[in-house]
């Protein structure tokens, strides 16, 4: 008895597998159907079930009926052309539509543009589907896989071959092409360097820091109202943001336009400065107020809370979601893009999901009037992490 014929006894119920993949040279370019019936024939005896083989294959009406295939081929033709005038329809409406025009409030050049690229590329993939399903070769095939190493003489052969190459090239004797040719493969990457510049200036240390400063009070997110620590109550959650994103009195008041006094807004009161939208990302902050005695606070971020007042970044450390999902009674905070889940009541730390790092506490004092302020900047950069987190 051959090994893998022995194989194939052994085998059980996996034996139509192992019949596939342990063939002989023979069965090279014999159909499935053949190969089945030739393995299954040998087979019946040594295995428990019977060898279902491989199905029987049936001929596509377009195989058989000349009609049918020509009706498919003006099918799939069809699909190329109208995708062809989608193309050319692309082309009309970048030029041809003004780039402020807008459709039904929203830029109609992008929707013309949108629907003509979609139609091409879509109907183009529903041509090769059609094409491949009714008029490609349709023929089964038993190849029985070969080995994947090369032999040694093969490997000889490839070296035999690349030390033949680098002969007739006449490299070696060339001295002044063996000179230039590496300077020119080589600063064939300075463009694409220089490229990288238009990416903008390098982030410097603004990954690791935020705009909270000691002293900065810490207002409410979309009204701007400064918050006294004895207002708060057990289980509220605030979203909050440094003051200095706000036009505020000396006092600390919100002094900016209400909401209906901001043509077109319907709630931003925040000073208009450029960075506003990046201080928002980096910045964005909450605050909860946890019952006393059940907070494990880490011996690093002693006194950083109010009395079980804490503040932690607002800005999920996995990819950045805002967080402000947050169940009071286990003090779980959810992000929803991916499920990670914080503690808020033991340092911030991560109980479930893809998050590898403790939300960031921003530490928080009280001011001469009972204010919240905070007493410095996050002490770890806020948000996703980085490869150069660590570094100074
Ligand atoms: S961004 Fe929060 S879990 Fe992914």
């Amino acid at each position: 008895m051959g090994e893998s014929e022995g194989h194939r006894q052994q085998a059980g119920q996996g034996a139509s597998i192992a019949q596939t993949t342990t063939g002989s040279a023979d069965d090279h370019g014999a159909t499935g159907q053949e190969l089945s019936q030739r393995q299954g024939h040998g087979n019946q005896q040594a295995s428990p079930l019977a060898d279902p083989g491989l199905p029987v294959h049936r001929p596509r009406p377009t195989d058989v009926d000349p009609r049918a295939a020509k009706r498919a081929e003006r099918q799939v033709a069809g699909l190329l052309t109208v995708s062809s005038i989608a193309s050319i329809g692309f082309v009309v409406a970048y030029f041809a539509i003004d780039v402020h025009a807008s459709l039904l409030g929203v830029g109609a050049q992008n929707v013309a543009l949108g629907a003509s690229g979609g139609v091409a590329l879509f109907l183009i993939g529903i041509a090769a589907i059609q094409w491949a399903k009714k008029l490609m070769y349709d023929e089964e095939m038993v190849e029985v896989r070969h080995r994947l190493s090369a032999t040694p003489e093969e490997r000889r052969e490839a070296v035999d071959i690349l030390v033949e190459g680098g002969r007739e090239s006449g490299l070696a004797r060339r001295t002044l092409i063996k000179l230039s040719i590496a300077p020119a493969l080589g600063l064939l990457v300075a463009p694409v360097i220089v490229l990288l510049r238009d990416l903008g200036t390098l982030p410097g240390n603004d990954l690791k820091h935020t705009s909270w400063t000691s002293g900065m009070r810490v207002v409410q997110d979309i009204t701007g109202d400064r918050i006294k620590a004895a207002d708060i109550q057990i289980g509220s959650l605030i979203n909050v943001m440094p003051a200095d994103l706000y036009p505020t009195g000396p006092d600390g008041t919100y002094t900016g336009p209400s909401a209906g006094e901001i043509p077109g807004g319907d709630h931003i009161g925040e000073l208009e400065t450029p960075d506003v939208y990046v201080r928002r990302g980096e910045d964005a902050a909450i605050i909860v107020r946890i019952e006393p005695g059940v907070s494990n606070v880490p011996p690093q971020r002693q006194g950083w809370d109010v009395a079980g007042i804490f503040c932690y970044s607002k800005i999920c450390v996995h990819m950045g979601c805002p967080i402000s999902l947050y169940e009071n009674q286990t003090h779980h905070l959810l992000c929803p893009c991916h499920q990670s889940v914080y503690d808020l009541a033991d340092g911030g730390k991560v109980l479930f999901g893809p998050a590898t790092r403790a939300i960031p506490q921003l530490p928080i004092m009280v001011d001469s009037e009972g204010y919240l302020v905070a007493q410095s900047d996050f002490h770890e950069p806020v948000g996703p992490s980085f490869w150069e987190r660590n570094r100074t």
